[in-house]
Order: C-alpha cells, then structure tokens, then sequence
C-alpha cells in the first residue's frame, strides 16, 4: 500500500521506511509545508506529530479537509498520554498507534480490508473497529470541549452506505447488533435505518447521505450523560431520566458553532425527540414545526430503541416493533409510517 507518512519531524522518515518497506511504499510529506495534494495511490494517512503544538494541530485539520477522500487515518502517539491520545481521537484519527508492531499491525489489517473489498467480501458491518473509532473521537471531543470533526460522521455515514449497498439492511443490521453495543450500537442502527428509509422513498444519493448525517449525530449529547445513567441495567428513574432529557440540547449546543455543521443537521440533532402533537421535548413543538428530516429520523429512533434488547426488556421482533409505530398516530406522521413499513416488514 501507498501510506502517506505526514511529520513535523523529518528523520523520522526514515525509520518509518526501514519499518515499513518493502510491503508499503512511504510518501512523505512534511508538516505545514502547504503540500495537500491527493495522490490517487495514497491508500493510508499517517501522522507523526507533536499535537502539544498549535500549530502542527491547526496544518493537520488542513489536510485532513483537503484528503478527506481517504477513510484510513493513523496517528503514532503515546498511548500513556490520555490527552494526546484525546487529541488525536478529536482530529479523526481511526487508530491510534505506538509501537512499531502496532503500526505492522494497524496497517495489515487496513490491507486484507481493502483486499477483501476489492473481491466483494468485506463484512457487513464495514469494519466495526473503524466506526467504534470514529464514534469514540466524537464523543470524546464533545466531552473534552473541543469542536467535533465532522469527517468523523461523514467517515461512519459512508461505511454504513456502503456496508448496507453490499450486504443488504438486513443482514447489514444484524451484523452491527453482533459487533457493536451501546450508545454506538444505537447510533448506527439508527443511520442504518433512516438510510435505508431514504432509499425506499426514492431519496438520492446526496438526500440519502443527509438523513445518514443526521442520524449519525443524533445522539452525540449522549457523550455528557453518566455512563451510570446511559447504561444503567434498569428503566431510569424520574430524576435520571431528566438528565438523559437533556442530550438533544447538549448535542446542539456543542455543535451549533460549528462551521461544518448545516442548521438542518442541528435542527435534527436539537429536535429527534419532538413529537406532531407536542406532546415531545425538549421544545414542545408541534406539527409544521418539526422539519420533514427530523420526522424520518424520529421513526428510525423509536423503531430502533424498540427492537433494542436492553437489560430491562427483551428486543422487539420488526414486525411488533412497527405496529408500535403504527399506533403512535398523532404523533408520528401516518403516511411516513406507512413508507416505513416499506423498510421494516421487509427485514
Ligand atoms: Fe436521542
Ligand atoms: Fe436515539
């Protein structure tokens, strides 16, 4: 593979290609030089850099926006310290790496991938490691403050695209219901879901990967909330539920200064829990004030936090989990249900 090697420390190039070569071709570019060219043969991105610096910090945003196109992202940090490792998972890294056998490793791994790809067999759910990573880099850039990346939820939405092209929602859905767990489970069940809403209704490509979007960050507020709370082996109780009531403000607002972030993705982010008849938080609105976007991905939400299996309740079976749908009119919009039904009685 080609691996584009990005360090502020030149020498170390050459370690890296004693490392490496002669399975990988290393390019290297050096930091801040301007150069953001995208290579058609570049497969990897790997930094090696000092992220105490500002500025390293700032030329490794930009090129992250510039080779975007480029899913892979390695970052050699130490893993002893929590806030690199922070700070790398805050830039989007996909792994984080220290030693020289992990970077054999990491890169090994990204090549039987692609391999695997390329002859049709990649696993459904589209690499779990990587979406875990990618999850893990936004959640805790919200907790920690800092902006989220977005090519973190552009990186998952398109996995999961491309993971449901290949292997059908279905088997797509139960393969994530294997590898992953949690509030990451949730999230993408939900952008599973709404994506293959989207295509139901005839969406195109561009309207399919913003309601993917969406659902992608729909539940980043979560990242605040106690994991005593998120996982509690129980039904919540008054007072805990009024603290997990408060995620789709927490996700508004540490996303609304965001410059990457469009108003309809924080109008659904702010709004995934309003209901037709108001009767839903955290604003209370009712009917034409919740957007179109926003009414597709609160179905995909309820039908997947029914067919869930949480501590306290079994999974819902599909069809059993729609009817629920179905009874919630007044709600829900009724013909959007139906088109849902389109979705959930065909898995
Ligand atoms: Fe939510
Ligand atoms: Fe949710």
């Amino acid at each position: 593979m080609y691996v584009d090697f990005i360090t502020d420390d030149f020498p170390k190039v050459a370690s890296i290609r004693a490392m490496l070569g002669p399975r990988h071709v290393v390019v290297p570019r050096l930091l801040g030089s301007g150069d953001t060219d995208v290579r058609d043969n570049c497969s990897v991105l790997m930094f090696d850099a000092d992220l105490r610096k500002l500025v390293s910090i700032q030329a490794i945003k930009e090129i992250l926006l510039k080779l975007n196109v480029i899913p892979d992202r390695l970052f050699v940090v130490p893993k002893h310290i929590y806030h690199l490792v922070a700070q790398a998972r805050a830039l989007g890294a996909t792994a984080i790496v220290s030693r020289p056998r992990e970077i054999v490793g990491e890169l090994a791994q990204i090549e039987a991938a692609k391999r695997a790809a390329l002859a049709g067999v990649t696993p459904a759910a589209a690499d779990p490691a990587r979406s875990t990573a990618a999850f893990s880099s936004m959640f805790s850039a919200l907790r920690n403050g800092q902006p989220v990346n977005i090519l973190d939820a552009e990186t998952i939405t398109t996995h999961v695209i491309h993971g449901i092209e290949k292997a059908g929602l279905a088997t797509w859905l139960e393969d994530v219901r294997r590898h992953h767990q949690g509030t990451f489970q949730h999230c993408l069940l939900v952008t599973g879901l709404a994506v293959g809403f989207s295509s139901a209704l005839r969406f195109g490509e561009r309207d399919v990967k913003r309601l993917g979007m969406a659902a992608t960050l729909h539940d980043i507020g979560k990242a605040n909330i106690p994991l005593s709370i998120l996982d509690k082996p129980g039904r919540l109780d008054p007072d805990e539920e009024s603290i997990m009531r408060t995620h789709p403000v927490a996700g508004y607002e540490a996303l609304k200064d965001n410059p990457d972030v469009t108003a309809e993705l924080l109008d659904c982010v702010r709004h995934h829990h309003e209901l037709l008849d108001g009767s839903g938080y955290p604003d209370g609105l009712k009917g034409q004030e919740i957007s179109d976007l926003t009414r597709l991905l609160t179905i995909s939400d309820i039908f997947t936090a029914l067919i869930e299996r949480r501590s306290y309740k079994p999974a819902m079976s599909y069809p059993d989990a729609y009817r629920i749908l179905c009874s919630m009119e007044g709600k829900l919009e009724g013909a959007l249900v139906r088109a849902f039904g389109k979705v959930a009685l065909a898995l």
